[in-house]
């Protein structure tokens, strides 16, 4: 299976592309339209389809190819909006709901696993988060009230499984970790046995709606009552956008010497704070580590960041050896919970997005959520939950607008290969924004020396894309678009990818 990035993560190791078996039926207007194949698409779906609602699912791309297949797999009762947060930012009951959800969210996904026999190595593992500091052991104090009295257990420890030199620690049980792609495999196996349609490379280029939508897509026509967008953030430009930060996160799969693998999942207390876990792949022990965030787009220098990564770790450890990397993206939301629910400004169209670092147990709660209201049934987190709660933002249409005469900034210029290559003095894998005349120039050497040019404005909202050398690809720090060294849409909310500004590849095409 393939990722949204050039790095392989431990979840696409020994992952054939899943094959669908169901046809889908083009002259069908299905119940709902799940455009998405990642944990929340995934969940949606299956829980709408044992629901009795039909379902189709259109993904760009190869299922997982998103963040659910480059997470670090945690499944929390806790966020990284802890619940003393959550308190302040709205109130004793709401961090009480989303206590409750999330425990549910956890049963639910154990059901699933056991009803469908889906082999992704689950197992609930205690939590442990680490004060180094005073501060930090104040933090965590407050922390741990508000846990208890949101109605998860949390408890000091004289002892953590970590070398780390720390002062307080505390305990969470009945946390979890799982093999992430092993399960949405299994979710879509069920989905397709409940009689679910799944459709890969798929891309969704635009919806219209009428009595129903007719989404055009790179496979054709498909007709759907409902609308559900599960790819991360969802695509347009919307309320959302403004509300959401993309955020990059790194992540290392490696073995100990010791052969000694600590049991649970482990936390530090530092901004961004640092994650440790064990997983077994295949009979093979690995300590997965993770950290170093940063806002998309803010650092084009990301092979540092996994320097950094793994200096900080062979300090603690004696590593045998490092076997994956991989980094991934999340979306901050502004007031710390997500977003799920009817897309504001729409009737029939729902989203999920704003997980921050907590996608897997949010994908989830998303799915039983988006299910509930298409079912139209109660359902006691929705309210809180929901996209509605932001406020319209003063002249939003305004910069909707100003920001479409920026993508148009490039259009109908187009130079030779002979040009462009005098530009650029670049070594093969690397890519700079150049300058030409007034205006920057995407560039990429590919590794047989052939220069990619492209209009580094993004088709979303005209910022201007940064590159992540680690992952080659073109990122967008706004909203957090990203494509591949060639311009190719990689993850939205762009519908788009860059436009090449050769010639060449334009008469190739
Ligand atoms: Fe919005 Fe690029 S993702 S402008």
């Amino acid at each position: 299976m393939k990722r949204d990035g050039n790095m392989e993560s431990l979840w696409q190791h020994g992952m054939e592309q899943y094959q669908p078996v169901n046809q889908w039926n083009r002259d069908e207007i299905y119940d709902v339209l799940i455009v998405g194949g990642g944990i929340t698409g995934l969940t949606t779906a299956l829980l709408l389809q044992q629901s009795g609602k039909k379902c189709i699912v259109a993904e760009a791309h190869n299922i997982g190819f998103g963040t659910t297949g480059g997470t670090t797999a945690h499944l929390n009762t806790t966020l990284d909006s802890s619940y003393d947060q959550i308190e302040k930012n709205f109130s004793k009951e709401a961090a009480q709901h989303i206590a409750i959800g999330l425990k549910e969210t956890l049963v639910m996904i154990e059901k699933l696993i056991s009803q469908y026999n889906i082999d992704c190595s689950f197992s609930y593992q205690p939590a442990y988060l680490i004060a180094e500091t005073i501060q930090e052991q104040q933090m965590l104090e407050t922390m741990v009230e508000a846990t208890n009295r949101a109605g998860v257990q949390a408890a000091f420890v004289p002892h953590a499984p970590t070398p780390l030199p720390y002062r307080k620690a505390c305990m969470i049980e009945q946390q979890a970790q799982f093999h992430a792609t092993k399960y949405i495999y299994g979710l879509a196996k069920a989905y397709e046995q409940e009689g679910g349609v799944l459709l890969q490379y798929c891309m969704v280029n635009n919806t219209a709606h009428d009595e129903y939508f007719t989404a055009d897509t790179s496979l054709g026509e498909i007709k759907a009552r409902k609308l559900v967008y599960a790819t991360h953030i969802p695509p347009g430009i919307n309320l959302l956008h403004f509300r959401c930060a993309p955020y990059r996160s790194y992540a290392a799969a490696f073995t100990l010497r010791s052969g000694e693998y600590p049991e649970g999942l482990i936390y530090d207390l530092k901004d961004p704070y640092n994650y440790f876990r064990t997983q077994e792949v295949d009979g093979k022990k690995y300590l997965i580590a993770g950290g170093c965030d940063h806002k998309t787009g803010d650092d084009v220098n990301t092979q540092e960041r996994f320097r950094e990564l793994e200096a900080y770790l062979h300090n603690l450890y004696d590593i045998d050896s490092i076997d994956y990397k991989w980094s991934s993206q999340y979306f901050n939301s502004a007031d710390g919970l997500p977003y799920i629910g009817l897309l504001p400004g729409h009737t029939e169209t729902y989203t999920a997005t704003g997980y921050s670092g907590n996608g897997m147990i949010l994908g989830s709660l998303a799915g039983i959520i988006l299910c509930d209201l298409l079912m139209e049934q109660p359902n006691m987190y929705a309210d809180l939950l929901s996209p509605s709660r932001i406020k319209p933002i003063a002249g939003f249409k305004e910069f909707v607008k100003e920001n479409a005469d920026v993508i148009s900034k490039f259009i109908g210029m187009r130079f030779s290969y002979e040009k462009v290559s005098q530009l650029a003095e670049l070594a093969p894998g690397d890519a700079v924004l150049a300058k030409w005349e007034d205006k920057k120039v995407a560039l990429y050497k590919d590794d047989n020396g052939k220069i990619h040019a492209l209009d580094p404005v993004c088709p979303h909202a005209g910022c201007l894309v940064a590159w992540n050398m680690a992952e080659k690809s073109w990122d967008c720090p706004c909203h957090g678009s990203r494509f591949s060294c060639n311009g190719a849409l990689l993850t939205g909310p762009s519908r788009k990818g860059l436009t090449s500004l050769l010639w060449e590849d334009i008469e190739g095409d």
